[in-house]
């Protein structure tokens, strides 16, 4: 019997499910209810009181049976355990780095480097500050500076590598404020505010010579490296044959250094890293870590989350895993777009980002139209997203209020958790509120702080 070879266009989660969760179904009058409660602010909402909760992908993901025996073996010495040391080699390995630095999460990075390198008034360039990013170069009194393509801004428009640096606007940049206003150049793979797009190899590679011919150290924000390899390997001319790993450690190896949540392609529900190979500022950021972090061999990790995330970013590289990672975003993405709404095109690695601006003309930026659709689609489906949009980006340094370039709802996807009839009830909730999109009013903001305020403030809806 010669039977023909079987090929399908469907993928399936690489995984079996040995260990489940339940969720919780809940009225609509009750979410209306709840709602209320929690200010009309998502965040404040209580997750089991969230049917789908795609609220962030960072530290939501499943971990596997791998990571988990290696956590039973973990060590938890204070000093010198040997979880560091697997954890150190693994980071290593994979961005060539030479410091490791672990930290709780990804913003504690941040927060050694920035606390180190910015001064008033330096400008700190980037594809798109994500919030913390940004929050903490302006906590040190310096500027975020967004130099993020034209195309990265149009929902639009398609293009392989919308999450690319306009490095003209950069050499400018460094022209007219002079490279000692500038400590560091940043890029955000993918870039998670402008919508999960992908940089190029090609765009990093140019980055970085603009920075060594300045002598401007360049850092990666390294969040989601994994699924911009991905990307790249799929996307651009002469990777489509190079393994995941191979496209990582190449992306490292234009840069001086990273920072690092490993609550995403680390595969850990905590845990980060500071990664960089010059001598002298690391021994200055393990001295600040000691003070902020903990000892520099476990650095606000237990030795188990050092386990995990040292297992995990080999995981976040297999190629399976990330063929269905990437496919399953674009699942949604595809489903949304087929009926009619408006989302940032092509779709992203860890988010389908819905164009709120686009769907919702009627409410005004700084009536919070993302945010509007964020509440609809938890009343409608018990489903929590999140606002990236004027609530997020609107409030200046000088408290004015100015609208976010745009005004975008997104669904980020949990690694490893949902299923594709999780996504195709979530796409049923998108459509049926697209569909009454007229109804939707603006909100207002009742109280709030003056930093990182979306996760805190409380609003009410506008008559
Ligand atoms: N950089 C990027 C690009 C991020 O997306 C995040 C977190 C951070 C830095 C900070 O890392 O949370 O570990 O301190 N993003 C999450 C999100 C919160 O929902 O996108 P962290």
């Amino acid at each position: 019997m010669k039977l023909k070879p079987f090929k399908s266009n469907v993928i399936i989660e690489p995984f079996r499910i040995r260990s489940v969760e339940p969720i919780r179904f809940t009225t609509m009058r009750d979410r209306e209810k709840l709602l209320h409660k929690a200010s009309w602010n998502p965040f404040l909402l209580k997750a089991a009181d969230v049917l789908i909760d795609l609220l962030t992908d960072s530290g939501t993901g499943a971990m596997s049976s791998r990571q988990w025996s290696a956590m039973i073996e973990s060590d938890e010495s204070y000093a010198g355990s040997s979880s560091f040391y697997k954890f150190e080699s693994a980071v290593r390995d994979i961005t060539g780095f030479k410091h490791v630095i672990p930290t709780h999460q990804g913003r504690a990075a941040e927060n050694i480097l920035f606390s180190l390198l910015v001064t008033d008034d330096d400008i700190i360039p980037n594809n798109t500050h994500f919030d913390t990013t940004r929050a903490h170069v302006e906590h040190q009194g310096g500027q975020a500076l967004d130099l993020l393509i034209e195309e990265g801004l149009q929902p639009l428009t398609i293009h392989p590598f919308k999450g690319n640096m306009d490095t003209e606007k950069l050499e400018q940049a460094i022209l007219k404020r002079g490279k000692d206003n500038i400590p560091v150049i940043m890029l955000t793979v993918t870039n998670n505010s402008g919508g999960g797009q992908p940089v190029s190899m090609a765009n990093v590679r140019e980055v970085s010579r603009i920075a060594r011919e300045h002598g401007i150290p360049f850092f990666i924000d390294a969040c989601r490296f994994a699924e911009n390899s991905w990307f790249v390997k799929i996307r651009e001319e002469g990777y489509q044959d190079k393994k995941p790993i191979d496209i990582a450690r190449e992306l490292f190896s234009y840069a001086d250094g990273c920072t690092m949540s490993a609550k995403k392609d680390g595969m850990s529900n905590i845990g980060g890293f500071l990664a960089l190979n010059d001598d002298d500022l690391a021994r200055e950021c393990r001295s600040l870590s000691i003070l902020t972090e903990g000892f520099p061999t476990y650095g606000g990790m237990a030795g188990y989350d050092m386990e995990a995330v040292a297992a995990g970013l080999y995981e976040a590289l297999d190629e399976g895993y990330l063929r269905y990672r990437i496919r399953s975003t674009a699942y949604l993405g595809d489903k949304l777009v087929d009926a009619g709404i408006s989302i940032i095109q092509p779709t992203g690695g860890h988010a389908v980002y819905i164009d709120a601006k686009h769907m919702l003309p009627h409410i005004p930026p700084l009536e919070y139209p993302a945010w509007s659709l964020t509440n609809a689609l938890y009343l409608t489906g018990g489903v929590r997203s999140v606002e990236i949009g004027s609530v997020m980006f609107g409030l200046q340094p000088d408290g004015s209020e100015k609208p976010a370039p745009m005004e975008l709802v997104r669904l980020a996807i949990p690694r490893r958790v949902y299923t594709q009839s999780h996504i195709d009830f979530l796409a049923d909730v998108v459509i049926h509120t697209y569909n009454q999109r007229e109804k939707l009013g603006g909100y207002r903001i009742t109280s709030a702080p003056k930093v990182l305020r979306h996760f805190s403030a409380e609003l009410e809806p506008l008559e």
